[in-house]
């Protein structure tokens, strides 16, 4: 589906694992990396090859949202609302992303410049409010910083 390259990915993470399906985790996260997002055609081969049912793999790739079930911008924003976030003002920075983006949680902008979405904790609850941009987090935010974030990228 990928090409060899890919291919030999899944095989190395394959053998790390005693069951082939235990690889999942990983080899959806390559997939997700390869294609930029997790449609019913990639969860049908990941299932074949690891030798499990695509019902199962959806159940994972919907449950966490680390993976993505459709494109999302180029710059995808996560905010995490949970509860430390929420009491350092996580909420007041959606609202403040969505009139700087002009999308709402869940939408993409017209450009396919920037995706916004709402998520659980992402582990950094010590440095709230925070978000991540693609694979990188930004912490201890105010709205000038993510107003200068989002500003300097190309
Ligand atoms: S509550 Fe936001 S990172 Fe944990």
């Amino acid at each position: 589906m990928f090409g060899p390259e890919f291919e030999k990915r899944v095989d190395e993470l394959v053998a790390k694992y005693p069951e082939p399906r235990g690889a999942l985790l990983p080899v959806l996260w390559e997939a997700q990396r390869a294609k930029g997002w997790i449609d019913t055609e990639v969860e049908v081969w990941i299932a074949e090859r690891l030798g499990t049912s695509a019902s199962q793999v959806h159940g994972v790739v919907s449950f966490y949202t680390m993976y993505k079930q459709r494109p999302m911008g180029k710059y995808h924003v996560q905010v995490c609302t949970t509860l430390s976030c929420m009491l350092r003002g996580s909420d007041e920075l959606v609202d403040h992303l969505q009139s700087k983006l002009g999308i709402k949680p869940g939408e993409v902008s017209e450009d396919g410049r920037f995706s916004l979405v709402r998520v659980e904790c992402l582990g950094s609850c010590g440095t709230a409010p925070m978000l991540q941009l693609n694979d990188d987090f930004h912490e201890d935010l105010t709205h000038d910083a993510v107003d200068q974030l989002l500003d300097g990228l190309p």
